[in-house]
């Protein structure tokens, strides 16, 4: 087998040596236009996973490059003059030239060819030439865009600036310097890499850069500006350059990896954003997936690996590119978290791409979580909570919340469910059992399903109403449960389905029209939501008094029954959500076209109801925070709509997102709604309730102490589990949650076994996890 690897950089030598080694009569040549010892930048770094995995794969090249790193097991934080060190993160530096010498070495012991200065120009030559081409040509490849019609690449250019610079100041930890300089904003992302070697890599934003009035190519002019304002950190050491121009990091992505004998592999194919240091990564772990493919498949068969690989990689490759993404977002928006207490702002960080979460963090630096635990304890007591314990505080999702006058004794919310099981919109003992043990399970705040505010609004036949006096007298025996069992207070959501209405119970066809004994629908514009639903009639100034009204009467219904907070929702699609995104409003009148359009007669809805709602009691709005459609609502339109709310008397946006039309398709992943419920929060500043694929106690203490939101809904975990807040009071010894004396038996139990527990898990965890044997590199140095 003739193999080109068409580049010398990781992705293509690691595969070459992997190969090699498994099929050493494979005649394999590297093509590479730079002189062996040249490299642009400084150092690369891998996590101990990642070198757990280059172990199984290669033990000679791992012991080589786990000779040569230096290993730290902290991260620095500076920030507005404190510093966070936090520990537990086990991570390896190299330079990158050291890296690709280990690899050279490696490769041409295995046999394999290296020809250096050799550019290749003509790709499709290569491609005869061998029976098998790799495209490891980096970020700029040639291959990918001669192949782009097939390859169908996409580049999504980052707004932030960064370059790439080196120093001799030596770390003992991965360090970040966040400063607030003349000029904005500047974050430097550093660590050693070898003796007397540490990397810098400076990140702004646009307007900061163009503050600083330089050009991106003025190499040494840049580093003196950085020198200058970083003289402090740099504690008298000076800035290197190499190839240090000023860009921004191009999100790369491509529809497809292989074209006929030929795959691309690392930078050329997708990259991974620098602040989760897993460009290397990729590329190495890319070249063990191909060599995996080719392993799996007979080592021979060309297409049957490529095509593989192709199937099998990009799952966790686009995980990596999606955590990357995330981290990346977060540094492009640090100025939201800017005025935050530092210890936030530090948790916000550590946990900001979901891999590092609140639990996890407990692991790896206790004491840092006690100083979460404290800040936030601290905060609540400041917030007029005088008997929050701030000595031995609970975890942050056991905090209290007020919003008005009503107090949440912790922060987990029952989401809305629809049930479908009310006959002519009267709930019924179902929903009595639902809500009340759900409230029993220690839950601080229990929604409703969407309850209509007409027999037309409905969602379907089997949804809850409040348009009667029966159903009145139905929901308040049903509140009068809650108060008198639970500790929880209980929220209304009223809501009217417009063009989703009229359809079957959700398990006889989700948003599909009833067949019959339907009932004549409205929406903000005629379009139907499936080609065969209803079509709805396009609202008018008449249907909207209606409506109105309906929403008054039914909020009145809700304070006669004794709800403590009532809930608009506009979100989903339904009537409300209609009229807010472009996507299902077309009208031309003074409802549809811009955003203050779009948003007036939700607005009007909402105004109507606060008025009738009492002063003391808080309402929230649900909102789709983005359409998941190009051309629809976007979580920077959000903040505005959320806005809007606010000044209109709104204490909470419930941020949901999509379900607008078929067409939405969602991002999901878990917690994969809350960076909205963070936009909102931290730019609109009002309170906010996280919801969407929460599972985890963890995940809730995570989003809390980040103050990516106030409250976080959880809907069909609930569904399986009416004691989650029960079960995480239990795991956390939070001894205070509320508990009826029927159950109290049950609950010293628990308590006493996940005491057991949890100092089981923790010891089995610690154990798991030993320090890898590497010196680090002040040993090293010794
Ligand atoms: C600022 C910054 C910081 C980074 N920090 C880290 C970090 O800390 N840790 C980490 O793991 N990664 C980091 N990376 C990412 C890392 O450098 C790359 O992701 C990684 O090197 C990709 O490996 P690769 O083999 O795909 O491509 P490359 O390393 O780019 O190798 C491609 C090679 O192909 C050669 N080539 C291109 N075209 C041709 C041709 N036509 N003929 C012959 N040769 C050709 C090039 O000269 C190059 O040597 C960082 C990147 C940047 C920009
Ligand atoms: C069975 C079911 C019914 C739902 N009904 C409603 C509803 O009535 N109102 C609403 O706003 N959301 C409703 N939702 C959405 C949930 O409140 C929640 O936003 C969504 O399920 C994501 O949260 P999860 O991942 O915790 O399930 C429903 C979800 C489920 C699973």
């Amino acid at each position: 087998m003739k193999v080109s690897v068409i580049g010398g950089g990781p992705a293509g030598l690691y595969f070459s040596i992997l190969y090699k080694k498994a099929w050493p009569q494979a005649q394999i040549t590297v093509y590479e236009r730079n002189r062996p010892d040249d490299t642009f930048g400084f150092g690369v770094v891998f996590s101990d996973q990642t070198l757990e995995t280059f172990q199984n794969y290669d033990l000679e090249s791992y012991r080589s490059i786990t000779e040569n790193f230096a290993y730290w097991d902290d991260i620095e934080i500076h920030f507005k003059g404190t510093v966070h060190r936090i520990g537990g993160n086990g991570f390896c530096g190299c330079s990158r030239a050291t890296l690709l010498q280990l690899l050279h070495q490696r490769a041409r012991q295995l046999g394999v060819e290296l020809k250096f200065q050799h550019e290749v120009t003509d790709i499709q030559g290569a491609l005869r030439d061998a029976d098998l081409v790799i495209g490891a040509d980096g970020i700029n490849s040639r291959i990918r865009e001669t192949f782009a019609g097939h390859f169908k690449p996409s580049v999504d250019l980052r707004p932030n600036k960064f370059t790439w610079m080196g120093s001799t100041r030596p770390f003992d930890a991965f360090t970040f310097f966040f400063r607030e300089t003349k000029y904005g904003i500047v974050i430097v992302h550093c660590y050693q890499y070898e003796p007397g070697r540490s990397t810098w890599i400076f990140e702004t934003d646009p307007e900061t850069f163009a503050n600083f009035g330089l050009d991106p190519m003025d190499e040494p002019g840049s580093a003196r500006l950085m020198e200058e304002l970083f003289a402090e950190e740099l504690q008298g050491h000076k800035l290197i350059i190499n190839r240090s121009m000023w860009r921004n990091f191009p999100a790369i992505r491509c529809e497809r990896w292989v074209y006929d004998n030929c795959v691309i592999l690392g930078d050329a194919k997708a990259t991974a954003h620098f602040s989760i240091g897993s460009g290397t990564k990729l590329a190495m772990e890319d070249a063990i997936g191909l060599y995996e493919s080719f392993r799996k498949t007979g080592g021979q068969n060309v297409k049957a690996a490529l095509s593989h690989y192709e199937t099998t990689r990009r799952e966790e490759v686009e995980k990596t590119q999606h955590s990357a993404n995330v981290s990346l977002v977060w540094f492009e928006h640090v100025k939201r978290f800017w005025n935050m207490n530092p210890t936030r702002f530090v948790f916000g960080l550590m946990t900001r791409s979901k891999a590092i979460t609140y639990d996890n963090l407990a692991l790896r630096a206790p004491e840092f979580v006690e100083e979460v635990d404290h800040m936030v304890a601290d905060e609540t007591r400041a917030a007029g909570f005088a008997n929050v314990d701030t000595k031995t505080p609970v975890p942050p999702m056991f905090q209290p919340f007020r919003l008005r006058d009503m107090v949440l004794p912790n922060r987990v919310v029952v989401s809305p469910m629809c049930q479908y099981s009310a006959k002519d919109g009267l709930p019924n003992d179902w929903h009595l059992v639902h809500l009340g043990s759900r409230a029993i399970g220690g839950a601080g705040l229990v929604y409703t399903e969407m309850t209509d505010v007409s027999a037309e609004a409905r969602i379907s036949p089997g949804c809850t109403g409040l348009w009667n006096d029966e159903q009145e007298a139905a929901w308040k025996r049903i509140i009068d449960f809650v108060h008198a069992n639970s500790a929880a207070k209980i929220c209304m959501q009223l809501g009217h389905a417009g063009r989703k209405g009229a359809t079957k119970l959700s398990w006889e066809g989700d948003s599909q029209p009833l067949p019959e004994g339907a009932w004549p629908i409205v929406s903000a514009s005629p379009i139907p939501y499936f080609p065969n639903s209803q079509v709805p009639r396009e609202m008018t100034r008449a249907d909207m008094d209606r409506t109105i009204a309906d929403f008054v009467a039914a909020t009145e219904r809700a304070q006669r029954a004794g709800f403590d907070m009532v809930e608009l929702h506009a979100a989903h699609g339904y009537l409300l959500a209609s009229f807010i995104s472009p996507i299902t409003n077309k009208r031309t009148d003074e409802y549809g076209g811009a955003l203050e359009n779009r948003m007036r007669f939700p607005l009007e809805v909402f105004r109507a109801m606060r008025q009738v709602w009492p002063k003391e009691k808080p309402m929230s709005v649900r909102i789709s925070a983005t359409d998941w459609i190009d051309g629809g609502v976007t979580g920077d339109e959000a903040v505005r709509i959320s806005e809007m709310f606010k000044e209109a008397g709104c204490d909470m946006i419930d941020v949901s997102t999509g379900q607008t039309d078929p067409e939405s398709a969602p991002i999901y992943g878990r917690m994969y709604q809350t960076p909205f419920s963070d936009q909102i929060r931290n730019e609109a500043n009002i309170a906010t309730m996280a919801v969407g694929a929460v599972t985890t106690a963890d995940q809730v203490n995570t989003i809390v102490a980040a103050a990516r939101a106030d409250l976080v809904a959880l809907a069909r975990p609930h569904l399986m589990d009416p004691y989650f807040t029960m079960r995480a009071a239990g795991w956390y010894g939070a001894s205070d949650i509320h508990c009826q004396p029927q159950y109290l038996s049950g609950r010293d139990q628990l308590f006493r076994n996940s005491e057991r527990e949890r100092a089981d898990l923790t010891e089995l965890k610690l154990k798991a996890k030993p320090k890898p044997q590497i010196d680090t590199w002040k040993q090293a140095a010794e």
